[in-house]
């Protein structure tokens, strides 16, 4: 069974969508600890389905460095197979990703390598591309630059926001996590040799 902890900064939708799912006996992961930069609204699904949160303030550090340590030692004590970030809007830390790197996943929403970084769905839009999507890929020291995992195509409609297309991609984060979290943990997707060679 893969353990996961679930790193959030904003209403964790994408993270509801994961604890459904490994509420499933037959699926192979379980969410063992969600953990936020803030007092984050999506904390409650962890509450809901029974799962411990916890909150590391990034506000109430003096520096990326000194939060990212404190972070690193909630997640040494956790020691999950597997860190997801879904929708943590900071950056980690070259040094706490080496510490856990090809075992850190991130869902982006936009097609990467285009329109990486905090505003793919409104980068998307204000480019006027025909098409963005969705990708999961591992985090490296890069901003969104890890090894694709999975992706997928979302045209943009005409009239869309960048509410009503982040509304449009969400599902199918959703679907492509799900996914790519059950075949890390069936062995089907090899982290390390993803890291090592693109997918
Ligand atoms: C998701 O679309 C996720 O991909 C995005 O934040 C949203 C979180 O939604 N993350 C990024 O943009 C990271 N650069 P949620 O809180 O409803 O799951």
């Amino acid at each position: 069974m893969l353990s996961v902890a679930v790193l959030i900064s904003g209403t964790g939708s994408n993270l509801r969508a994961l604890l459904e799912a490994a509420n499933d006996p037959a699926y192979p992961a379980r969410v063992v600890a969600v953990g936020a930069d803030r007092d984050a609204a999506g904390l409650a699904h962890a509450d809901e389905f029974g799962i411990p949160g916890f909150v590391v303030p990034f506000r109430e550090y003096t520096s990326r460095e000194e939060w990212a340590e404190e972070l690193g030692r909630r997640l040494d004590e956790l020691q999950p197979d597997l860190i997801v970030l879904s929708g943590l809007m900071r950056l980690l830390p070259a040094a706490l990703v080496a510490r856990w790197q090809p075992r850190i996943i991130n869902t982006h929403p936009a097609f990467l390598p285009e329109f990486p970084g905090a505003h793919g769905v409104r980068d998307a839009l204000a480019a006027g591309v025909p098409e963005t999507g969705a990708s999961v890929i591992v985090v490296d020291d890069g901003v969104d630059t890890g090894p694709i995992l999975a992706q997928e195509r979302i045209p943009v409609l005409p009239g869309d926001t960048e509410e009503t297309l982040h509304d449009r991609i969400k599902p199918v984060e959703r679907r492509l996590l799900i996914d790519v979290v059950r075949r890390i943990a069936t062995g089907d997707i090899d982290l390390a040799r993803s890291s090592r060679q693109p997918a």
